[in-house]
């Protein structure tokens, strides 16, 4: 065990309670975007686990759920800049309406990254949700669809997020110190 500190001690940036709000809030846009049309979830992993199970519970479609596995940060905090596949979709894409499920965007090469590899799939419909956005990073020109919150350039674990795989069983987002990465 490495001395990061211990979750008690972290400062919180998005409750449990504003998280369940606005996932309840994005998953009724969801269904009302595609009344009488199924949709296909896919997940980034790992990040997005949490997210997309809280999601698809509450989204009222016929909705079925895949994952995808890329990496492009490594075990650390700093981005490679290197986007690489390391697990693909279980089923064709083709004629589906799919929805990108991730965490967080960044600098956005990760979501660029599988926009591009979807598109190349002949979707019925492409978009992107994304629990947190940090929108001052961006280098990559995209956006999330659905994003729930807006968030400040801090290191954010929780809910998915993690820090060196640790801190993403954590129910709220919270803040990682600068000293502690
Ligand atoms: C994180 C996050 C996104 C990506 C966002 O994944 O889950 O997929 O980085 O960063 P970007 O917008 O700068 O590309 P990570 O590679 O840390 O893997 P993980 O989901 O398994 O933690």
């Amino acid at each position: 065990m490495n001395s990061a500190p211990h979750a008690a001690e972290l400062k919180v940036l998005v409750t449990r309670d504003h998280i369940r709000e606005r996932v309840a809030e994005l998953a009724a846009q969801i269904t009302r975007d595609y009344a009488g049309q199924s949709v296909v979830l896919v997940g980034v992993l790992k990040g997005a686990a949490i997210f997309l199970s809280d999601l698809a519970r509450q989204i009222q479609l016929d909705t079925t759920f895949d994952f995808i596995s890329v990496s492009s940060y490594g075990g650390g905090k700093q981005s490679s800049g290197e986007v690489r596949l390391y697990k693909d979709v279980d089923q064709s894409m083709s004629d589906k309406n799919i929805i990108l499920v991730e965490d967080i965007l960044d600098t956005g090469l990760t979501i660029q990254f599988l926009r591009r590899l979807f598109l190349n799939r002949a979707p019925r419909s492409l978009k992107i949700a994304a629990l947190l956005d940090k929108k001052c990073r961006r280098t990559a020109p995209v956006d999330g669809d659905y994003v729930g919150f807006v968030i400040p350039d801090e290191f954010v674990v929780g809910y998915g997020l993690d820090y060196n795989e640790r801190y993403r069983n954590l129910p709220d987002v919270c803040i990682l110190p600068p000293g502690q990465i």
